[in-house]
Formats: structure tokens, sequence, C-alpha cells
């Protein structure tokens, strides 16, 4: 790359900027809200026990998410290329060393396996939009409608049919570049996301088992707790905010000056951990009212939502509209997936767009044929006794996804200078105070303890 300007101040994207401070929450928030929210986080929280897993999910949002958001974007909007290049960048003109652009490398490389089977998921949610117009769930007993979930997953051309369609629309979108794709998709998603979890949490208090829902949730029982489930707490944090991986980053790259920082992290924050509390507090309630499993796995919200849907008056038309909204809110979490390899693609290698988008597009669509067949052709696959569904996203959220936000929290906080850092957020305060100390120690040092305890080294260094 030619002529980079010495003062990050005036140092502009290549690939334009968001028209407003509130454009970039919306685009943060939906690369932030998606199938982590209301897919994911019901079924770990389910699996792991609920209750205590909440709480640890939510310290670890508050202690490591917001640090490691805040310096994704304060790296970004300093770098301003893709994460790869800023991290390189950043890392020079702090007088480090270009190796930190690993960073990006490995935030790329988790955007890439993370979308492979997240599209194969958001699949699902097209596959559902179908099943609801034509009124499948309505008035069916669970069976029938989880029989629904297991006819797709149990064939192999329509998982890579809908895998197919899905990788096709992310390609589209970011092709189009980052205002036009980005922008207008968010606006109606997030708010009309809000209004249809409103109705069918109405829904939930008149199951007669919404109390026990809550327990379930907010109830600590920590014998549930194993090192782990506190690993996946972590992990999912790190997806659900989209961090550890330079999406963030990449968004932040096109973040203009005066935004303050810290004010878009905390309202990013809160929006998606609401989304994710409304989310389980809606499905636990179906959970126990119907005798389903809370630990069914990665289809419990395939299996609960819709009977939730066949039960209510206009049930078609709101599950229909749910999964439409569902598979927006999956785009544009896609689009924040991809953005790192496409924009290092063309940084990189003078692409076009277009042309990277679709080359990125390509490479992902192959590597989530494995997910798309983890259900049935692949069913007895197994890489370290997981299938290769959980495999790639053992991999990406729990290890590379905190591992990548480790990193850029260390190089915030102990290779930028003070002065760098608090001039990004908004001159010295106590904020800036508050958010070093977290960089520096609390996140880093929480998180490797967690890493270390969960693979068995923090027992051997130990000795216990
Ligand atoms: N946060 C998104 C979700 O909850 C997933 C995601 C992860 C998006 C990492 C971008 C980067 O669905």
């Amino acid at each position: 790359m030619a002529n980079i300007p010495a003062s990050s101040g005036a140092r502009s994207s290549l690939h334009g900027q968001w028209s407003s401070r509130l454009a970039f929450i919306l685009a943060v928030t939906g690369s932030a809200v998606g199938l982590g929210n209301i897919w994911k986080f019901p079924y770990v929280a389910g699996a792991n026990g609920g209750s205590a897993f909440v709480l640890v999910y939510l310290g670890c949002i508050l202690v490591v998410g917001l640090p490691v958001m805040m310096s994704e974007i304060l790296i970004g909007r300093r770098g301003r290329r893709n994460p790869v290049e800023t991290m390189t960048l950043v890392a020079q003109e702090e007088g480090s060393s270009k190796r930190w652009g690993l960073v990006g490398a490995l935030g790329v490389a988790a955007g890439v396996l993370i979308l492979s089977y997240y599209s194969v998921i958001a699949g699902w949610s097209l596959d559902f939009i179908i099943e609801s117009l034509t009124g499948s769930f309505q008035g069916k007993s669970k069976e029938e409608v989880g029989a629904v979930i297991e006819g797709l997953n149990a064939s192999w051309q329509r998982s890579m049919l809908w895998h197919s369609i899905f990788m096709g629309l992310s390609v589209f979108v970011v092709a189009r570049g980052v205002e036009k794709g980005l922008e207008s998709a968010v606006r109606f998603m997030v708010p009309g996301l809000l209004i249809l979890l409103l109705v069918l949490l109405v829904f939930a208090m008149t199951t007669g088992a919404f109390m026990q829902g809550l327990e379930f949730l907010f109830t600590p029982d920590f014998s549930a707790l194993t090192g782990q489930s506190v690993l996946i707490a972590l992990g999912q944090a790190f997806f659900s905010l989209s961090i550890g991986m330079g999406a963030i980053m990449a968004y932040g790259a096109y973040l203009p000056q005066e935004t303050s920082i810290p004010n878009a992290s905390i309202t990013v924050v809160l929006a998606d951990t609401f989304i994710a509390l409304l989310s389980a507090m809606i499905i636990f309630p179906i959970v126990f009212a119907n005798g389903l499993n809370p630990e069914a796995g990665p289809d419990l919200v395939f299996r609960t939502l819709p009977l939730a849907f066949g039960q209510m008056p206009g049930g078609i038309v709101f599950s229909t509209l749910f999964f439409v909204l569902l598979s927006f809110a999956a785009l544009t979490s896609a689009i924040g997936l991809m953005e790192p390899a496409v924009a290092w693609t063309v940084e990189r290698f003078g692409l076009t767009r277009r042309a990277a988008a679709i080359m990125i597009g390509m490479v992902i669509w192959f590597v989530g044929i494995g997910t798309a067949l983890s259900t049935n052709l692949m069913s007895e696959f197994r890489i370290l006794g997981l299938d290769w569904f959980s495999a790639v996203d053992y991999l990406t959220s729990n290890i590379m996804l905190p591992l990548g936000g480790v990193l850029i929290t260390v190089f915030a906080g102990w290779f930028m200078t003070r002065k760098s850092t608090s001039s990004e957020l908004g001159g010295d305060s106590g904020i800036v105070t508050a958010w070093r100390f977290l960089a520096r120690y609390v996140a880093p040092i929480g998180v490797l303890l967690v890493l270390a305890n969960s693979t068995g080294l923090l027992a051997l260094i130990t000795g216990d």
C-alpha cells in the first residue's frame, strides 16, 4: 500500500464512511444482533444449566466484552484499513512490530470459518419462512413441529440449497459496499425484531411456565457450572458481540472522528444483551410448558418458537415475519463476518469489491459444505469427538475469538501509548482510566485463565 499519511487523524478509509453516528451504531448493532442472540444463546444456556451460565455470561460481557469492543473500534478508526493492514500500520506507528498484523489475519480466518456454519443455520431460518407461509406449524403437536427441522437436517439437498442461497445473498450485499449495503438493512431489522420478540414475550407469559422459565435463567445454581461451561460463556460473549475477529475493527475504520467510542460501545452492548436475554425468556417458558428438553441443542429455537406461533392467533403472519427478520438479522451479521476478509482482499490484491466478495463468498460456501452435511451425509464424521459443525464452532467461538480478543486488548492497552488511546476515547477521563485497567489487566488475565483452565493447562501448572 502506497502513501500512508503520517497523521492518523487525517487518514480516510478506502471504503467510504458511515453517514452518521447513528449509522455506525446501527451497523455494529446489526453485526452483533443475529443468530448468536436468538439461536445460540438460548441453546448454550440451556445445555449448560441455565442461570449460573447466564450470570457468568453477563460478567464476561461487562469486564471483557466492553473493553475489547472499545479497543477494536479505537484501533480500527486509527488505522482506517482492513484489520490486517490496520494492525500492521498502527503497530508501526506506535513503534511496535509489524507482526501484529497476524492478529488481523487470525480474525480474517475466524470470520471465514464462522460464516461457513453461520450460513447453514441462517439457511434454516430461510427455509422456515416458507414453512411458516405454508402453515406447517399451525395447530401442530411438538412432535410434528420437531419433525420439520429434523426433515430439513436429514436432507443434504435442502441444507445445501439454503446454505447456497444465503451465501449468495451475503455476497450480493457485501459487493454493494459499506453505506448502501449495510446501513439500510439494519434500519428496520432491529426495531422489527424487537417488536416481534415482545409479541412472543406476551405469549410466553400465557404458557403457564413463565416463572419456571425465569427461575431456570435467573436463580443461580453454581453446581451446574464447570470449567468448560465458563469457557463456553466467554466464547458466547465474544461471538454475540462480534468481537475478537476484527469485524468491529473493520467497522471502526469507517467511523467519523468525532463519534464517542465509549458511548457507541455501551449502546451496542446493552442492545445485544437485551435481545439475547429476551430471546431466552421467551424460549424457556415454551420449553417447560411443553415438556421439551432445555438441552435439545442447536435446533432448540427451531423446535420451540414455531410451536408457539402454531398456537397463537395470527400465527402464520407472526411466524413468517419473524423468520424474515431473523434471516435479515443473520444477513447483517454475515456482512460483518465477511467484511474483514473482503476489505483485506480488496486492499491487498487490488481486486474490485465485487470480485473480492464473490471470491471470498465461494471459499466460505465451500467450507460450509461440511456443516450442511454434518446432520446427514457426514453425521458419522468426527474430529476429536465432535461433528464438523461443533468442531468449527468450538475452535472459532471458544478459542480463536477469545485469543484474538486478548491480543487486541493487550495491543491497545500495552503497546499503544496512553496518549493515542485516550485521544481516540475522547480525551483523558475516568472512562479512559477504567478502560485501561480492564484492557491491560482484567480482560487478558481473565481470558487466559479461562482458556488455561478449560484446556487443562491450569491443572498442569498448579499440579492439581
Ligand atoms: N454477533 C453475531 C451474532 O450474534 C455473529 C458474529 C460474530 C458476527 C462475529 C460478526 C462477527 O449472530
